[in-house]
């Protein structure tokens, strides 16, 4: 029998490039492909046994000196002639005992970008040792979805070199069936939403983040763009002071799915698609990285399309809140005020605090959907970044159950998350003398700080906020993560979705 998942790498608008994978009930010995991927733990040179005599002499002999199955340990070789395959490719995942999901999709990661740079085509996965392991190959199969991502949009040689085929070779349970779907719509949507994030700020405008979510439009999701006037007349005063100072019309963008007819979820990602700091300038070095300000809103639009494409029961309202922050002759002062739709006046101390006037705003507009719970996703502080680094997102947020589902979820799907306080205390911090709120409380704790201000807007609504300030763009390439946008946030809300069903 043979099952095909096609793969998408996305949908999205000019990109077009194709993963399959295929689930195949075949032996090893006879399915042709450029290479079949074994992978090892240190203490197996004797698995394997029923490839073929001479395969298991060459494992046995391999063992001995070229390849020891450590973590990240790849050795390429070719195969006997009494398999099909041309080559196989000896893949690491460390102690036997010390094996883990993580490792087996950094190990699917490091294997299909080695085989991809190296001109492959097609690969299969033998399913031996993760069986034995009670780890499912749709692991390795995320890691090298995740792991194989490049950016082509921009450059203008043809680069040919695209894995795109993987075959795993298994009978096709439904069970398998069922995660190889899974991570398929998930994985997909994370390239989206990386795909989003490193386009630059020129092509990856609010009326582009518009666009992009109209293509995402189906039986169940719809989409609504409020734009300046609207936003004005309903009083976002925090939102739109961001905008004041760019040319680029600001568009507040309400995706909604609805699978079902409980009370929503709403997930709200900033979506600032380029941050220059206002007129409180951010130094020129480093700037050009701003564009990444929107990974929190390529994060829920990501999760969307994974959602509506895994058709799941439930029921979500996802809001961006999109702009540029630019200084300008319009742009706002440091020292005004402004009102919140809520009614709560915010005295603006700093134009480069803009994420949480956009996500105020946000959040006091969500309370109109009754929802059963708020998470908002933003590259909020640099402070964020100076606290956990590349490592974790900070969570804070005011309600513990759902504190404990993310950072469940967070373990699971390796978007590790770490939660920091939320104490009262903070609140002096961003007190003003003469408004309601100061939308900086000055360097010190200002990750929760923050947060803190976040709070206010809540209410009594369960809230999370997850800052991936440090965590949304990867400084250099990791096994399933190559330097550039990582996409984070989509694996890690999708598992908190799936889960909460
Ligand atoms: N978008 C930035 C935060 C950021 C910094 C994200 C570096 C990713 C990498 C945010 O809008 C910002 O400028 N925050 C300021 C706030 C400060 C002025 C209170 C910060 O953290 O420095
Ligand atoms: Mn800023
Ligand atoms: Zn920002």
């Amino acid at each position: 029998m043979k099952l095909i998942v096609a793969i998408s790498r996305t949908n999205w608008i000019q990109l077009k490039s194709y993963m399959n994978v295929v689930i195949k009930n075949i032996r090893e010995r006879h399915h042709r492909c450029d290479a079949l991927i074994l992978p090892f733990c240190q203490e197996d040179p004797g698995v394997y046994k029923s490839i073929s005599p001479s395969t298991s002499s060459l494992i046995r002999k391999i063992f001995r000196r070229e390849f020891s199955g450590k973590l990240h340990e790849l050795l390429l070789v070719p195969s006997p002639e009494d398999v099909k395959p041309e080559r196989i490719l000896f893949v690491g995942i460390g102690k036997r005992n010390e094996a883990s999901p993580e490792k087996v999709r950094q190990a699917g990661g490091k294997a299909a970008s080695y085989a991809q740079n190296l001109g492959l085509r097609n690969i299969a996965l033998s399913t031996e040792v993760l069986s034995s392991l009670k780890i499912s190959p749709a692991i390795f199969i995320e890691g090298a979805l995740l792991g194989t991502y490049k950016f082509r949009k921009y450059s203008t040689e043809n680069d040919k070199k695209a894995l795109s085929h993987i075959t795993i070779l298994s009978k096709a349970s439904s069970g398998l069936l069922d995660e190889v779907r899974y991570v398929e719509a998930v994985s997909s949507s994370v390239l989206f939403a990386r795909d989003l994030i490193n386009t630059p700020a020129n092509d990856m405008t609010p009326s582009h983040l518009v666009r992009v979510s109209h293509s995402l439009r189906g039986k169940n999701l719809s989409v609504r763009v409020i734009g300046k006037r609207d936003a004005s007349k309903l009083g976002m005063g925090a939102y739109l002071s961001v905008a004041k100072g760019s040319e680029e019309p600001p568009k507040f963008i309400i995706l909604h799915y609805k699978g079902t007819r409980k009370k929503p979820l709403v997930l709200i990602g900033k979506s600032i698609t380029f941050d220059s700091g206002g007129l409180s300038l951010k130094p020129a070095e480093g700037m050009e990285k701003m564009k990444y300000d929107m990974a929190g809103g390529a994060a829920v639009l990501g999760v969307f399309r994974a959602v509506s494409q895994l058709k799941l029961p439930v029921h979500l309202v996802g809001i961006l809140p999109a702009t540029e922050n630019l200084p300008g002759g319009s742009a706002t002062k440091p020292g005004d005020i402004i009102h919140t739709i809520g009614g709560k006046t915010i005295e603006i101390l700093n134009t480069d605090a803009e994420g949480r006037m956009t996500l105020a705003d946000a959040l006091g507009y969500a309370k109109r959907f009754s929802p059963c719970a708020m998470i908002d996703i933003a590259t909020l502080t640099g402070a964020c970044a100076i606290a956990l680094g590349q490592v974790a997102i900070a969570m804070m947020g005011n309600d513990r159950e759902l504190l404990d589902t993310i950072r469940k979820a967070g373990n699971t799907t390796y978007e590790r998350v770490w939660e920091m306080p939320l104490f009262d205390e903070y609140r002096e911090y961003i007190k003003s003398d003469i408004a309601d709120l100061k939308n900086t409380g000055g360097r010190a704790g200002s990750l929760a700080t923050s947060a803190y201000f976040l709070k206010e807007f809540a209410g009594e609504i369960p809230w999370v906020h997850l800052d991936i300030a440090g965590t949304a763009w990867a400084e250099k390439d990791k096994p399933y993560v190559p330097k550039g946008a990582a996409g984070i946030g989509v694996r890690l809300l999708t598992n908190v979705i799936r889960e909460s069903i």
